[in-house]
């Protein structure tokens, strides 16, 4: 009896140092993100600029939006006020501004944020991308939205263009006293 006491104690210990040992390296991966600016740090969408969002093509019932690089979440808390009906996707791989998107969506059904390199998700169920995306990130990621999605899928970036594609239309936030925000560029793929 004590000798299965023992085990078991074992599996909790294990578990344990398991999950700090995860949780040390993506806080480090995060930390180290933001001092070697190896990767991008999370900057939000100013409330402001969220109204541009209303500009979108309306969704279907059910269609898949995604959010690449979702931060806190906001942009997709956002769109399900304005259209409930739709499912939200919510990609995030610093760990805090996860961890925060998981809390503040927690109540939403169908809206789901995901631990995860943008690179390493499959897009080809997608029905709208937005990006709030630096154009490195964009530039980089332009072959893989090229091969995913599908025909007639459309983009909507914040501020960023895409080098070697042409936005279709460019919707411009009334506020001009905006710094960031200040625009967001529709692509058709
Ligand atoms: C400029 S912030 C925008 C955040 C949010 N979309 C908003 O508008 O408030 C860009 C976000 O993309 C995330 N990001 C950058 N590269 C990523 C990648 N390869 N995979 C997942 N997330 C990424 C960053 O961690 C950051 O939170």
């Amino acid at each position: 009896m004590q000798y299965a006491l023992w085990i078991g104690l074992l599996f909790v210990l294990t578990g344990v140092c398991i999950v700090i040992i995860l949780s040390a390296c993506t806080l480090f991966r995060s930390l180290s993100g933001i001092v070697t600016k190896k990767h991008i740090s999370f900057i939000p969408v100013p409330d402001g600029a969220l109204p541009l969002l209303k500009r979108i093509t309306p969704p279907s019932a059910g269609a898949i939006i995604y959010d690449l690089g979702c931060g806190d979440g906001k942009i997709v808390l956002y769109l399900a006020t304005l259209f409930p009906e739709a499912t939200y996707i919510g990609i995030e791989y610093d760990l805090l501004p996860y961890l925060i998107a998981k809390v503040k969506t927690r109540k939403h059904s169908n809206i789901t944020i995901r631990f995860k390199n943008i690179f390493k998700e499959d897009l080809t169920k997608a029905d709208i991308l937005i990006a709030y995306l630096f154009p490195e990130l964009l530039d980089k990621l332009l072959p893989k939205l090229e091969k995913e999605l599908k025909k007639g899928v459309y983009v909507y970036s914040f501020d960023y263009a895409f080098r070697k594609k042409e936005a279709q239309t460019i919707e411009y936030n009334e506020d001009a006293s905006l710094k960031r925000g200040k625009r967001m560029l529709v692509y058709e793929f």
